[in-house]
């Protein structure tokens, strides 16, 4: 999730742009740059690092001034965050420059078509690819527009893209596909963003694109069309006034960032599949850079992280172990070295981590390699310290994580933790093509299915001010459903301060069945009823609270209709296979968590004690 920011007018670009682009900090992002067209020529300054340090270059060495310019705040997803793989990239004669939101899935080929013409790129990036091809189209006489319009019928993905060419100065061109992307209209002047944040300080009256268009801006036109040339119908795009404040609209408009990234799981779950599997559901992880000959060695596996991510590992070892048939190990990344862990070259240690900073993860992974053991890296920060450390990663596209309770980020884990366990299995041979290929279109409906669930959040959020009183909450789950409860259970101790417990439902009769009073608030997620043992067991286990007084709120498939007698409150879930349903019941946790916190007054964002990061042993 990058900055991207373009401008016309009479005011000097250098300063808009990097204006909009400290506008939109919050987005995160390891890299900044700029460009700007001034006397037929493009001038261009970008700065691995935050924006300080572009800002840093440009104080010690301007940019010539100008009126039409182009900005960018990477969020690294193809290449390390570095100068070189920093926005804007140029096509190959410095004529175009371009910035780049998303991730052109298809940017190898198109990089070897490019390489064989004689093209040479200097990045790692895929947006080079498109500021290579945006040049050849207009250096064969296309206009910026027409090139784009040419460019983005051949790219496969989710992009944003920015450009401006320094033969045609008083434009600049964009297209957006499944990526954000809202024109400034402002008096004499136009602006282009990620997000509003970025020019509501000049113009409040916006318009927000469609799917497959391609704007073109100059001081007093805005022109819209499709990738095919044709004007775009007037109804296709949105044209509103922007209501917000800055603060709410870094938040995209909702109260908390937490509340944001909750929303935005769909499409953190979409952006972690792009590019992952083939049409037919073959998996190709092409950063795994550990070889088939090593995995299919691999005799056990060890899953480390700490918190949320100690969470998603507890759910990839059902998916894996049942895929795969290797022994799975999940382990406190802080517990781990001092347990003297037995590890072989043959163990495969994967450490989960969403901001790849933690420090009990780090050690955890450094006493791994010191073993001579493989080290996997899941991880959503891209060149942090524990992908760097570890001998491969599978990096999650979820986006900047910037409330502290982690919500997209541990779904995003999830999904790569599922990928890796049908990596394995079709490396290994465990599982058969067409099985893999049906749970990768189970994945690949996710993003539906929760998208559902927060549709419906209404409900959770009125469950939530119910109980905004209660003292304690109880979780409970079996099978995949027990780290879910964990997950529930953090997310409320987390935010809302309160007494909140997870158990696995078959532990109640051995102990903890001791809390359970009158009233008490006990969720309890329902597996699904493809297995049956597992259900009915579930349904006893609720059926022992209430007996004893508690108030269940019972999560269950759609259709589960044997619940309903014993739920107070009954909080329908997608019926999904019984190995992928944490993907869906952790979604009413987190909302109830965000919710009730929220009407106590907490910072949600910034709950008491808590680090996002906590970069401490
Ligand atoms: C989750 O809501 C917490 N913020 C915390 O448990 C977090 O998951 C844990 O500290 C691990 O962080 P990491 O994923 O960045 O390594």
């Amino acid at each position: 999730m990058c900055g991207i920011v373009g401008y016309v007018g009479p005011q000097q670009a250098e300063g808009v742009v990097v204006e909009g682009l400290r506008r939109m900090e919050y987005r995160g992002y390891d890299s900044a740059g700029i460009a700007l067209v001034h006397d037929g020529a493009i001038a261009a300054r970008k700065r691995a690092g935050k924006l300080a340090n572009l800002e840093k270059a440009l104080a010690e060495d301007p940019l010539p001034r100008a009126c039409t310019g182009i900005g960018h705040t990477r969020w690294a997803t193809h290449g390390a965050p570095t100068d070189r793989n920093a926005h804007p990239h140029l096509g190959a004669g410095h004529r175009v420059a371009v910035v780049h939101n998303g991730i052109i899935e298809n940017f190898a080929a198109l990089r070897a078509g490019l390489e064989r013409d004689g093209h040479e790129l200097e990045s790692e990036t895929d947006t080079e690819v498109a500021a290579h091809l945006l040049e050849s189209a207009v250096q064969s006489g296309a206009t910026l527009t027409e090139a784009m319009q040419q460019v983005c019928r051949r790219l496969e993905g989710a992009f944003t893209l920015v450009a401006l060419d320094c033969h045609d100065p008083d434009r600049v061109v964009a297209a957006r596909r499944s990526s954000p992307l809202v024109v400034g209209v402002g008096d004499g002047e136009t602006f282009l963003a990620s997000d509003v944040s970025a020019f509501i300080a000049h113009t409040r009256d916006a318009l927000e694109l469609g799917q497959d268009q391609v704007v073109t801006i100059s001081r007093d036109a805005v022109e819209v069309s499709d990738f095919d040339g044709r004007p775009a119908r007037a109804d296709s795009y949105r044209a509103y006034h922007v209501d917000w404040d800055l603060s709410a609209a870094e938040k995209g408009g909702y109260d908390w960032f937490m509340r944001k990234e909750i929303h935005e799981q769909p499409a953190a779950i979409t952006d972690s599949m792009l590019g992952r599997h083939d049409a037919e559901g073959a998996l190709q992880l092409d950063e795994l850079r550990i070889t088939e000959g090593e995995l299919r060695a691999v005799d056990k596996i060890i899953l480390v992280g700490c918190g949320t991510a100690n969470y998603a590992s507890m759910v990839a070892k059902y998916a894996i172990e049942h895929w795969t048939r290797i022994p799975c190990e999940v382990e406190l990344a802080h517990e781990f070295r001092y347990r003297d862990p037995i590890l072989t070259r043959d163990t495969l240690v994967v450490a989960i981590s969403q901001s790849g900073e933690t420090a009990d993860t780090l050690m955890a992974i450094r006493h791994a390699r010191q073993q001579r053991s493989k080290v996997l890296a899941i991880c959503n920060t891209n060149g942090s310290t524990i992908p760097r450390e570890s001998d491969a990663v599978i990096y999650t596209h979820a986006g900047p994580e910037i409330g502290v309770a982690s919500t997209k980020g541990f779904m995003t884990q999830l999904v790569a933790c599922y990928l890796l366990g049908l990596y394995l299995a079709q490396v290994r041979g465990t599982k058969y093509g067409d099985e893999i290929a049906q749970i990768v279109r189970e994945l690949d409906r996710m993003p539906a299915h929760v998208q559902r669930l927060l549709d419906a959040a209404d409900e959770v959020n009125a469950l939530a001010e119910e109980l905004s009183g209660t003292r304690s909450v109880l979780f409970l789950g079996r099978h995949t459903g027990f780290p879910i409860a964990l997950e529930g259970a953090l997310k409320l101790k987390e935010l809302a301060y309160i007494h909140a417990e997870g158990f696995a439902a078959g532990e109640l009769k051995h102990g903890p069945i001791a809390l359970v009073e009158d009233r008490l608030p006990v969720f309890c997620v329902v597996p699904p009823r493809g297995r049956d043992q597992l259900h009915d067991k579930m349904v006893s286990g609720i059926q022992e609270v209430r007996a004893r007084g508690a108030r269940t709120i019972v999560l269950a498939e759609e259709g589960d209709d044997e619940v309903t007698r014993y739920a107070d409150d009954l909080i329908r879930l997608p019926v999904v296979p019984t190995l992928l349903q944490p993907m869906v019941a952790v979604v009413p946790l987190q909302l109830f968590a965000c919710e009730l916190a929220s009407r106590k007054g907490h910072d949600v964002d910034q709950p008491r004690n808590l680090a996002k990061s906590v970069t401490v042993e």
